[in-house]
Formats: structure tokens, C-alpha cells, sequence
């Protein structure tokens, strides 16, 4: 039977490049994102280029709790919990960045493990995995509260690591480095970027392999 791998943010950057490296070995994708017109591109990538992959697509604000209950709880075998903004800024900056990159790097997360968790756990088998980052270990001025919300998920996943021991769910956070996506539009790209597709294997292999835990890229 084919697997089945949701992904939030999967028309993008690391979500496309994992949605990408799972369709290739034929497992089914669920995307989510927000842009109707990318997820409608991504059906005919999918039709020409992965034909073996099913791809369903749900157009969803996460960012919303609406938008979370419209995510389908689906016979998932892997979720991955990939969308997030990055929106550079200082405490003291006349516009408040936290509260709307806490609404999707945090919130969305909670609410999403607390709609789909429940029938990995029902099952007894399934993997969680969570993209982090290298923020949480290093960070620049104009990063404060992007880091804060890595760190509040990070907290999260490793309530959930305890929760989920001994459920059959393994739990994996994949925390990478710069990666050359969207997000570097409006910055200079630091020497020795990642790329996306090297982000993509190691979640691939982490599924592949069931590793757990913590995984710096
Ligand atoms: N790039 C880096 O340097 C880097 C480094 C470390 C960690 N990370 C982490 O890696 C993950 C992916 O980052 P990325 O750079 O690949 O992102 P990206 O290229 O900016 O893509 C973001 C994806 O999320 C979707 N998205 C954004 N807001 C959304 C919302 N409110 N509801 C639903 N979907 C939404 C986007 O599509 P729509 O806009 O159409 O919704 C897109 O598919 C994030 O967790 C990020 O924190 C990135």
C-alpha cells in the first residue's frame, strides 16, 4: 500500500523540495499552503513528473484556527510540520513581528498536532517530524522573534517526544541551517548555503531510517 506524507508549506522551498523527494519514491502528498495557484502548478509537476504519487492539495491559511480544521485528518503515515515565516525585525521596530509568526510557527503547529496526532496514536504507529532550526543554537540581532517562535516549537516537540514515548509515533525535529529559499529574497545568502534538496534527504532519511530526536543540518 502506498505511504502517505502531509506536508505544510510543500509548494515552497525545504516542503516542496521534501514533497518532491517522498513523490519520487512514490509515496502519496498531501500539500498545504495558502497560494492556490502554486498548489495548482504542483498537480501538473506531479501529473507529468510523478505519476506514481498522488497528490492532493488543500488550500489553507494555518495561520487561522479555521484554516487548521480544514487541513483533512487523513490516513497519514508521516506528518511534517514545515510552514513557518521568517520575518526579520527588532524589539523596538515600529511594527510588532511576534504575534503573527507566532499564529503559524507555533499555534498552527499545536492545533495541527492536536487534530492529526490522534490517529497515528489510534494506530499505533506513524512519525512526527517538525522543522526547526539552527536559529535556536545561533542568531543575529534582526532574528529575535523568528528564534523565539523556533524556540516555543521547539519546547512543544519536546513535550510531545515525552508524551508520544512508548505510543508506536515516532517523533523527529530537523533543525537546518540557512537554506537558500523565499525567505533569503531580501537578504544576502550566507557562504556555504544549504540547498533545499539537501534538507529534503536528510527528513527523507530520517523517515526511511526512523531516527529520532534532535537532527542539526
Ligand atoms: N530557509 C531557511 O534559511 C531556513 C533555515 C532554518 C529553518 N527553516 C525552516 O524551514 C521551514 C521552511 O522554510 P522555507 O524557507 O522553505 O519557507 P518558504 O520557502 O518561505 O516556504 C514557506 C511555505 O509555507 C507556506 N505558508 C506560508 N505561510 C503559510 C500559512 N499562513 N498557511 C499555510 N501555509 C503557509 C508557503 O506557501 P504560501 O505562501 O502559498 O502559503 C510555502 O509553501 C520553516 O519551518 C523554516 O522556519 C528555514
Amino acid at each position: 500500500m502506498k505511504r502517505h506524507v502531509l506536508i505544510t508549506g510543500a509548494t515552497k522551498g525545504i516542503g516542496r523540495a521534501c514533497a518532491m523527494r517522498f513523490a519520487s519514491q512514490g509515496w502519496s502528498v498531501t500539500a498545504v499552503a495558502r497560494t492556490v495557484n502554486d498548489l495548482h502548478q504542483m498537480q501538473q509537476v506531479w501529473e507529468k513528473d510523478y505519476p506514481e504519487s498522488i497528490l492532493k492539495i488543500v488550500e489553507a491559511d494555518l495561520s487561522e484556527a479555521e484554516g487548521v480544521s480544514s487541513v483533512p485528518e487523513g490516513d497519514y503515515d508521516v506528518l511534517l510540520l514545515n510552514a513557518a515565516a521568517f520575518t526579520p525585525g527588532h524589539l523596538l521596530d515600529e511594527a510588532d513581528l511576534y504575534g503573527a509568526m507566532h499564529q503559524l510557527n507555533v499555534l498552527a503547529n499545536h492545533r495541527l498536532a492536536r487534530r492529526l496526532l490522534p490517529a497515528l496514536v489510534g494506530k499505533g504507529k506513524g512519525h512526527l517530524v517538525v522543522i526547526g532550526s539552527t536559529g535556536t543554537d545561533h542568531w543575529k540581532k534582526h532574528m529575535t522573534a523568528y528564534v523565539a517562535t523556533k524556540y516555543a516549537l521547539r519546547g512543544l516537540f519536546l513535550g510531545w517526544e515525552t508524551e508520544l514515548a512508548g505510543s508506536g509515533v515516532l517523533t523527529t525535529l530537523v533543525a537546518p541551517g540557512a537554506t537558500l529559499t523565499a525567505s533569503w529574497e531580501n537578504e544576502t545568502p550566507p557562504p556555504g548555503i544549504l540547498l533545499p534538496e539537501e534538507v529534503a534527504e536528510v527528513v527523507f532519511s530520517a523517515v526511511v531510517n526512523k531516527r529520532t530526536g534532535r537532527i542539526l543540518v
